[in-house]
């Protein structure tokens, strides 16, 4: 990805979210305030052509039909990513009412999970990490809506700057306590052996029990079109798995606990759950 530039598919993931709340059977189903929040960090963000009146051109019902019919063409681009969004926070709610003392979102993009969760949960550290250029653009929303004390961003590239260093640096972080980390839709964008080396690092950082949800692409090379767009945009995606393979493509010392969407080798992403052995 390029760096120096906001990343453009966090900024997309969010336009999709504030999208898909405009449709009544979501606005119910999705995180309660997530679309929001989401709204104000991406206009306090500042990007170039993601304003106001971008957000509300994104809202009119023919851009619905064409995220729609986008989706027809790569099944999980539009209400997949909704049905992301609840594994995920499902996932860690889960995981906090299982003990996980710490979350940690990486390749957070304009993601509100630790925003909308750290409040609700005093007492659990909650930590974020993307690219620098992305994480100092979510930073300037993240101080208008007033960080919470229990929540950190840290900025690093994951391909350069080994995830144990980091959280080591971070000082708040406990690296023996056990922890939730989330990886939604960031494995997609890492080769196959730089996801082994985050599976690796986060194994390094966190104790017994810690639970990894992420979504990982199934077969990206049979999505054509999206793939060339994404190679245009400097984003292209790098890898993908097949839940059969899943064990190989996390890595030893992980147990795969839960599977969602691993049926259908249409979908774009599906999502899973890995604990640490
Ligand atoms: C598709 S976006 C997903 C954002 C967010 N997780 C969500 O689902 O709303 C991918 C995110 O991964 C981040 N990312 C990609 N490669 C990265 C890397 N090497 N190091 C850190 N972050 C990275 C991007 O900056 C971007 O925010």
């Amino acid at each position: 990805m390029k760096s120096g530039r906001v990343s453009q598919t966090a900024l997309k993931v969010g336009l999709i979210v504030i999208a898909l709340n405009e449709k009544v059977e979501w606005k119910t189903r999705l995180p309660q305030r997530l679309a929001e929040l989401t709204e104000r960090l991406i206009l306090a963000a500042g990007v170039l052509g993601y304003g106001r009146r971008m957000i509300s051109l994104n809202k009119k019902r023919w851009s619905i039909r064409l995220y729609e019919y986008f989706e027809t063409k790569t099944p999980g681009t539009f209400e997949g990513i909704g049905e992301r969004k609840i594994f995920m926070n499902e996932q860690v709610l889960a995981a906090i009412k299982a003990g996980a003392k710490q979350v940690l979102v990486l390749g957070a993009g304009f993601d509100t999970l630790c925003l909308r969760l750290a409040p609700q949960f005093p007492r659990v550290e909650f930590c974020e990490v993307d690219h620098p250029a992305t994480s100092a653009a979510k930073a300037m929303g993240i101080t208008q809506e007033g960080q919470p004390e229990n929540m950190t961003l840290l900025a690093a590239d994951l391909n350069e700057t080994p995830l144990s260093v980091l959280m080591k640096k971070a000082g708040r972080w406990d690296t023996s306590a056990q922890s939730v980390v989330v990886a939604e839709g960031l494995f997609i964008y890492l080769t196959e052996e730089v996801v082994l080396q985050v599976f690796r690092e986060v194994a390094a950082c966190t104790g017994a029990g810690t639970w990894v949800a992420f979504s990982h692409g199934v077969m990206i090379k049979e999505h054509r079109f999206a793939n060339a767009m994404l190679r245009l945009i400097g984003e292209p995606w790098l890898s993908s798995c097949t839940s059969a393979d899943l064990p190989g493509y996390i890595g030893p010392g992980w147990s795969v606990i839960a599977t969602q969407g691993a049926g259908s080798r249409r979908n774009l992403e599906a999502f899973a759950v890995a604990e640490k052995l």
